[in-house]
């Protein structure tokens, strides 16, 4: 710690080191760089302390420090989050859950897992798949990610149209308030309806109401085989009607429904040289990736491959490839996991995450792709998402900028602008942060903003946690 800072730490947070312990509290330049910025593309700030403790009376205590010295505190994860929900401003304290890790325990007649907030997501899923059960929740960032960060931005993914997103796989929380009070509510009953779900209420919230401690998630069998189809459509008719069909063909085993737009497609298949398997140059109006987790391979195997004829048949299809091994289902997951890989090879870029009604999808991307080229210098964009759910992202970039000077306010006025006339969420699954505040009033109505503030001021009133993110 250098002098000049040590003499700006309030005595509240020198007590809290005494109390914690030297590696449970860092200041000033001791603060790690990770702990200064999350992925959302703005320059690193300095918090004047980062506190790190190991479980719930260790958060509370930091609460209670920061709320005697004044001091805001962020709350932060795997820092993966998109929004700037984790970032802390100048001078706030970050609260990480990093040495927070671990499973605590599997019951398998409950079919639950309990674990610390801070543990990898990834490792979350390895743990589930070792004790003979299955972690639904899945996506790009799982390595890094933390299960109590997906929960606080109730995350989405890939498998949401099975699964449901995060909310819909927690069953209990433990949860530390502002004012220090721990909340220990480590339910493992699929129902309980006794009084208010007061879970819900820290899901999604991005940090603003309390911090998320330990979890009891709800884990589901292991699928017995994975199959999986990437198809080529000539329009998004197609698209929608193959939704249509995979819902009451494939029934539940339906597990991902991801659509790929052609310049999406031709910028993974080009630009980051992810294998074409079609083969086609992104020649073709649509791209869909299926999947089915089924339980016997024998019986859901052919089951898949007929419904896949009958697609083609009905002229539904332009052509597809089937994968023949998990190696195959990997390869074309590839595709669509290569937006992580954009920063390399497009360079700086803004990435967008909107909600849409399914029918709207295709003529809100043309809307919108014409409205970036004609009203914003320079802009190119690409489309692809979670179809499914009626989750759509755009990723859209003047080449040869900087982060710092992609034209990012005109991109986000025609973007949310459009939201908006289409009837459409300003965030589908990344959560509001700092970075979309602004629009939140394109979503939701001035009642709906009104609770919002009203829970806000209810539960935290003196604006300790993540003050003037989200609401
Ligand atoms: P952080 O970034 O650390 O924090 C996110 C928010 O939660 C912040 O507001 C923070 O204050 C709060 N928070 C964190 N931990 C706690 C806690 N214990 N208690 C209270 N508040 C807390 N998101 C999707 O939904 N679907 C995707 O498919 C997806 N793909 C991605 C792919 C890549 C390559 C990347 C980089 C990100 C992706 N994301 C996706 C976004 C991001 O991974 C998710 O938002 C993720 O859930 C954030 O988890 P985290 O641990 O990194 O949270
Ligand atoms: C994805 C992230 C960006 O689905 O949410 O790739
Ligand atoms: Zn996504």
């Amino acid at each position: 710690m250098t002098l000049a800072l040590s003499t700006a730490v309030p005595p509240s947070l020198l007590a809290l080191r005494e109390a914690l312990g030297a590696s449970a509290v860092l200041f000033g330049d001791e603060v790690p760089q990770r702990n200064r910025n999350d992925w959302s593309t703005q320059p690193p700030t300095r918090p004047l302390a980062v506190v790190r403790p190991v479980d719930a009376a260790g958060v509370a205590a930091a609460l209670v420090a920061c709320r005697e010295a004044r001091l805001p505190v962020v709350p932060q994860g795997g820092l993966t989050g998109l929004c700037g929900g984790a970032r802390p401003e100048d001078g706030w304290v970050a609260l990480s859950l990093e040495r927070m890790v671990g499973i605590e325990e599997i019951d398998p007649a409950s079919a639950t897992m309990t674990v610390w907030a801070g543990t990898p997501l990834e490792v979350v899923q390895r743990a589930a798949a070792e004790a003979g059960f299955y972690f639904a929740l899945d996506l790009g960032a799982r390595g890094s990610c933390a299960i109590g960060g997906n929960l606080s931005t109730n995350a989405g993914g890939n498998r949401v149209i099975r699964y449901g997103m995060a909310r819909e796989l927690v069953l209990g929380l433990e949860v530390v308030l502002p004012d220090g009070t721990v909340m220990t509510s480590l339910n493992k009953m699929l129902k309980n309806n006794a009084g208010y779900d007061l879970k819900q209420l820290f899901i999604g919230s991005e940090g603003t109401l309390g911090v998320i401690t330990r979890i009891v998630l709800r884990l589901h069998p292991q699928p017995g085989c994975t199959l999986s189809a990437l198809c080529a459509l000539p329009d998004y008719d197609g698209v929608v009607r193959l939704l249509g069909a995979a819902r009451g063909g494939l029934g539940p085993l339906l597990s991902a429904f991801e659509v790929m737009w052609p310049d999406y497609w031709q910028v993974v298949t080009e630009r980051v040289g992810v294998r074409d398997p079609l083969a086609g140059g992104a020649a073709h109006g649509h791209y869909v990736l299926v999947e089915v987790q089924g339980t016997d391979e024998a019986i859901d195997g052919p089951r898949f491959q007929r419904w896949l004829e009958r697609q083609m048949e009905e002229g539904v299809l332009a052509d597809a490839a089937v994968a023949q091994s998990m190696t195959d289902t990997q390869s074309f997951w590839a595709l669509r996991d290569a937006c992580a890989e954009f920063f390399p090879t497009l360079g700086a870029h803004v990435s967008y995450d909107i909600g849409l009604p399914v029918q709207s999808m295709d003529a809100y991307v043309r809307a919108c792709k014409a409205a970036l080229a004609a009203r914003v210098p320079g802009c190119e964009s690409v489309y692809y998402g979670h179809i499914g759910d009626g989750n759509l992202h755009l990723v859209a970039w003047v080449s040869g900028l900087s982060v710092e000077h992609q034209p990012k306010e005109a991109m986000d006025e025609v973007i949310y602008g459009l939201v908006r006339e289409f009837g459409g969420t300003v965030s589908a699954e990344h959560g509001i942060g700092t970075a979309k505040k602004r629009w939140l009033g394109h979503a939701r109505s001035p009642e709906e903003i009104a609770l919002m503030k009203t829970l806000k001021a209810a539960l935290d009133p003196t604006g300790l946690l993540n003050p003037g993110k989200v609401v």
